[in-house]
């Protein structure tokens, strides 16, 4: 018996407080169409700065219409499927991947947007789709060969710990910037040969220093000075992944005064790549296939927060604690209060 209706998180006008910008409500449960499964989500990853971008009506590529649902991915259980559904059966566990489905209690999708797993465990989350997103940054967008010299920022967050593994499991010597010793120990533990605490290290002397030929990848998520850092470290043919700007978000646009950008890069061969994985579609079934495997296999590690946060309640803090910048691995909310 399906409920009448369930709580779905939603953005009720754009703002700059997260908590006064956004609401639970109720909405009607809706049955599935031909092709489509409805989902119990079990547990969402949290994309704190998506979210605040989406509270600031700042994701350039998307028009969002006010009330907007909030959320991206989960992992749960199907409970009721389309005629036309021949992929899936109901209690089958998958993870699902669609803007606005991920904080709420239950979702309707296409079979074509969901994965196979085993268990509906929040682990799945740091893979499908932020380990998919690191993975064809680097392999698609850096065009990550073996051998290389690889540096990641935020590195032991939910992005870059999956990045930092992804890149050394592929050959290459990876540096890990992190904010604190504690991060930086995990890191190594991750097979990172150079982490650096950007608080107590000065990046730039350390890359110099010990990197004189250069990064062959740069693969950053925070911008600001990190960004600087990197374009100015690029080796011969080096590769400048732009993967995110955390360090900018809701922070006013800097105008910088320097020589334009080619007299970092010509001179190198060198290159800045933008990417965004909405982009990149073609290889996610493969990227997703791949993770999930190592990680079945204990190939891979994966990190979860352990800062509990349970309910649609929750989003509010889970966002915010997101972007204090104090988490190790991905940040997940628990919406099944049962288990
Ligand atoms: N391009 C894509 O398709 C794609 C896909 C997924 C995510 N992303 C982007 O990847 C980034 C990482 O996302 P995530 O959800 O995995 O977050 P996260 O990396 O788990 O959390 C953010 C981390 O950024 C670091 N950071 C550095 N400077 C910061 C500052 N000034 N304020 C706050 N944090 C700062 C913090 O770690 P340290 O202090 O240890 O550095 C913090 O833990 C985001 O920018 C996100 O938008 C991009």
């Amino acid at each position: 018996m399906f409920p009448k209706t369930y709580r779905k998180f939603i953005l009720t006008r754009f703002g700059e407080d997260f908590r006064a910008c956004t609401q639970i409500v109720d909405t009607p449960w809706q049955d599935p169409g031909d092709n489509d499964v409805v989902v119990k989500n079990i547990y969402a990853g949290v994309n704190g700065i998506y979210d605040y971008n989406m509270m600031r009506n700042a994701v350039d590529y998307i028009k969002i219409d006010i009330p907007a649902d909030l959320g991206i991915e989960v992992v749960g259980r199907i409970v009721a499927v389309g005629r036309n559904v021949t992929k899936y059966k109901e209690g089958d566990a998958v993870a699902a991947w669609k803007v606005g489905n991920g904080y709420r209690d239950y979702q309707v999708i296409s079979q074509n947007r969901l994965y196979s797993i085993r268990e509906p465990s929040p682990e799945i989350l740091t893979l499908i789709p932020t380990g998919v997103s690191g993975m064809i940054g680097l392999e698609r967008v850096g065009e990550m060969k073996t051998s290389e010299t690889i540096a990641v920022s935020a590195a032991a967050g939910g992005l870059g710990h999956i990045v930092v593994q992804v890149a050394k499991q592929a050959g290459n010597h990876v540096i890990g910037l992190a904010g604190s010793d504690e991060k930086c120990a995990l890191l190594r533990q991750l097979g990172c040969d150079r982490p650096i605490n950007y608080h107590t290290e000065d990046v730039d002397q350390v890359l110099k220093t010990e990197y004189p030929n250069g990064i062959d990848i740069a693969y950053d998520s925070v911008g600001g000075i990190t960004f600087d850092t990197f374009l100015n470290n690029l080796a011969v043919k080096g590769r400048l992944v732009i993967s995110g700007y955390t360090s900018e978000v809701g922070k006013p646009l800097q105008s910088v005064t320097a020589p334009r950008p080619w007299t970092k890069l010509y001179f190198k061969s060198a290159s800045i790549r933008g990417f965004i994985n909405p982009h990149f579609q073609e290889f996610w079934p493969d990227a997703a296939e791949r993770l999930l495997s190592a990680y079945y296999a204990n190939t891979l590690t994966v990190l979860i927060d352990p800062t509990p946060f349970v309910g649609l309640e929750a989003v509010p803090d889970a966002v915010a604690y997101l972007m204090s910048g104090r988490n190790r691995g991905k940040v997940v909310i628990k919406l099944d209060q049962t288990l």
